[in-house]
């Protein structure tokens, strides 16, 4: 792997700024010993440029990324609403049936994957990190280890994970794994404080800096959580604050942004609001916040769902698609693609060919929608059924 190195030179004599003219610099610097000034360095990895790539083949035109990293609790509720016990080898037949879906490439550029699912493999042995690259998408992780309550904050919670997190890292990679998730979450309705924002940034950018450091392109996702009765424009408010703090905290980790993807929420309002917003207002309202915060350096916005119905989620995507932007703006959703496919299925297996077409109807759709051209016609009830819980825990 290439080595790149990018280095701040030392200031030269001309950079004593705001000194007067250059005879009245040159007594200075006769005068006084040149000031030591440190060099350094940009951080900049040996993975650079891999890291670069996988990042913009994941940004690939027309496709995003399938979440399926529910933790084995959350998976069991997923089983759970069709009536199956919550065992590993439920969950793999579950996986199963995702990550086999013939043709689901030409959508889909990344999975992102529950531990035990990198290393599992199909009922007849093939590994589920090689189903995914004959179809040309980017095995990817979770890697954080869920949300627990933040002391001293107003009701809201911080997420664990960095202990360990290089040599788990360098694990994941060795088995196939090449992008890596840390979901944080902020409450509006617990204000949010500046407590839990900051601890939320600074997570997300120690855990960038190290994903980085190990060849995985980290997924920054600090997620906005729907829960409130707040107006749209508060939504925005707190979305601003806490993209400035992360990528200022990213900027102090070295944290190469060619080489991140971010995964927002849809600015909307809250769930419990009176009004309901359109998709033009929210894509509006989003790309605004976006616009201001996120440098074009980063290859891609791939937005969760966060309880949307699946067309919600997809119509809100291709309003924010109708003219360019200056980043790849996709989907990385987990409820608004496994609805209807785990609704299909009930854990059948006369049903799992129906399931994956519903998957594809579901990836096609979204994929649409990242090119700005879907039209939502044709699409049954269960794709405009909510999935909205209040206090939902993944
Ligand atoms: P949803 O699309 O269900 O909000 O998923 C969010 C997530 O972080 C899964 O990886």
């Amino acid at each position: 792997m290439a080595m790149v190195s990018l280095k701040l030179s030392a200031p030269s004599s001309q950079w004593i700024a705001g000194e007067g003219s250059f005879a009245r610099r040159s007594r200075l610097l006769r005068t006084v010993p040149p000031r030591r000034v440190a060099v350094r360095s940009i951080r900049a990895g040996s993975y650079t440029d891999e890291l670069v790539q996988t990042a913009k083949s994941i940004a690939s035109p027309g496709r995003g990324i399938l979440a399926i990293d529910e933790s084995n609790a959350t998976c069991g509720k997923r089983l759970d609403s069709i009536g199956l016990d919550n065992t590993e080898e439920n969950r793999q037949a579950y996986r199963q049936l995702l990550l086999t879906t013939p043709g689901l490439g030409e959508y889909i550029s990344g999975a992102i994957l529950f531990e035990e699912t990198l290393y599992q493999s199909t009922t007849d042995g093939k590994k589920f990190v090689d189903c995914l690259r004959q179809e040309k998408i980017m095995p990817g992780i979770k890697v954080d280890k869920g949300l627990v309550p933040l002391p001293g904050s107003n009701n809201e919670s911080w997420c664990q994970g960095l202990d360990g997190l290089a040599s788990r890292c360098a694990e994941y990679y060795k088995q196939g794994a090449r992008f890596a998730k840390w979901r944080t979450v902020v409450s509006i309705p617990c204000g949010p404080s500046a407590l839990a924002v900051k601890e939320a940034a600074w997570g997300l950018a120690r855990y960038a800096a190290i994903a980085q450091d190990n060849g995985l392109v980290p997924i920054v996702e600090p997620e906005i959580l729907l829960d409130g009765d707040h107006a749209i424009e508060r939504t925005l408010e707190v979305a601003e604050k806490v993209w400035a703090e992360v990528f200022y905290y990213l900027a102090e980790n070295n944290v190469v942004f060619e080489g991140i993807l971010l995964k927002p929420s849809m600015v909307t309002p809250g769930a419990e609001h009176k009004e309901k917003a359109s998709p033009e207002t929210i894509a509006k309202c989003t790309l605004k916040m976006l616009k201001r915060r996120v440098p074009p350096a980063v290859p891609g916005i791939m937005f969760l769902s966060g309880g949307q119905s699946e067309m919600e989620a997809t119509l809100n995507l291709n309003a924010m698609n109708q003219s360019p932007n200056p980043w790849h703006v996709s989907f990385s959703y987990a409820r608004a693609l496994q609805n209807t496919v785990l609704k299909t299925w009930q854990g059948c297996p006369e049903n799992v060919e129906v399931a994956q077409k519903s998957l594809l109807v579901r990836a096609k759709a979204n994929s649409l929608a990242q090119l700005g051209r879907y039209s939502g016609e044709g699409e049954n009830e269960e794709a405009k059924a909510g999935m909205f819980q209040k206090g939902y825990t993944y």
